[in-house]
């Protein structure tokens, strides 16, 4: 079949979040942050395709992505019994709207994710360019239990040791993870601690401001609007590819989460 990947490892973080790697085409070029439609084949000879974006950095060699399982959901009820060595349906068309593109310069730049909506950030956070762009980057990352941070927590830790970024990251990328529904060293809603102005306080940083500071949103429909409203109150305005502005936003799924 056309498009077809092949599984190289899959790691397992919850009994709802797993994540995989797989060979890349060699013709595929892409921004970090930006998705691709993947899938698998289906009974009735047409994939079953579902948007995911790419978590890996476009430097890869091979792509990454971090999903979610939907028990009843008619991909990731399959999707997430993949093996190594399992084909995987991958078509080549990166779009999407979290890219440095459709951003200004500025000085810092906020990711705010909640759930598998880390996965654009999990790209940018390793590209050289992001460090080139902007002098501070945050990325908080939101979830209702410890374990569901676990994917992120151990991708941030691991950059330190990473011989191309390893030095752009120190003391740059500062990582800001809290829980909603269990106890962990740092909790609440990002629009919570956005607010009130606790996250500023908490990393040193002056109050967003839209001379600065630049945001890429990524969560539920609920969350990127509640987000949206926090920061054009702070006097940010959205952007995209054609127009860029102070921040972007793309929804990490389409419903209402499960
Ligand atoms: P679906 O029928 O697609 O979904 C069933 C229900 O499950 C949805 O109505 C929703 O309520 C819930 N749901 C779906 N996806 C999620 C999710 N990620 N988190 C919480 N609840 C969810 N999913 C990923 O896991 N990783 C990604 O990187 C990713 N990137 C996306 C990028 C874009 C632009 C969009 C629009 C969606 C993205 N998704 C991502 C969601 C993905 O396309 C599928 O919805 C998901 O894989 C579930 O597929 P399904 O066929 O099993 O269930
Ligand atoms: P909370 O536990 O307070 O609802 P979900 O699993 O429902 O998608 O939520 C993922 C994370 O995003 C949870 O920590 C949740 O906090 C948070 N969240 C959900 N909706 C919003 C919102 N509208 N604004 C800010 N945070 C949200």
């Amino acid at each position: 079949m056309p498009d077809t990947q092949t599984v190289t490892s899959v790691t397992h973080w919850t009994d709802r979040l797993f994540s995989f790697r797989c060979t890349r085409p060699a013709s595929l070029r892409f921004r970090s942050g930006e998705f691709v439609m993947i899938g698998l084949a289906g009974e009735n000879g047409k994939p079953l395709l579902r948007a995911y974006s790419i978590a890996s950095p476009n430097w890869d060699d091979e792509l990454e992505f971090y999903s979610i399982k939907v028990p009843d959901g008619p991909l990731t009820s399959r999707l997430q019994h993949i093996r190594v060595g399992d084909p995987i349906v991958l078509r080549p068309k990166p779009v999407g709207t979290l890219v440095h593109d459709a951003l200004l310069p500025g000085e810092r730049l906020w990711l705010l994710a909640t759930g598998t909506g880390l996965a654009p950030f999990a790209s940018l956070i390793r590209d050289p360019e992001t460090y080139e762009r902007f002098g501070t980057v945050v990325l908080m990352h939101t979830c209702r239990e410890a374990s569901e941070l676990e994917y992120g927590r151990r991708l941030v830790e691991s950059l330190k040791d990473d011989p191309l970024i390893g030095e752009m990251v120190e003391g740059r990328l500062l990582y800001y993870p809290t829980t909603t529904r269990e106890a962990s060293p740092r909790m609440g809603r990002i629009t919570d601690n956005l607010t009130s102005g606790k996250v500023f306080a908490d990393l040193g940083l002056p109050a967003m401001t839209p001379g600065t500071d630049r945001a890429m949103i990524c969560g539920s429909l609920a969350f990127n609007l509640d987000v949206k409203a926090v920061l054009e109150g702070l006097g940010l305005n959205e952007g995209a590819n054609s127009e860029p502005r102070e921040f972007v936003v793309e929804k990490a799924f389409v419903g209402d989460g499960i």
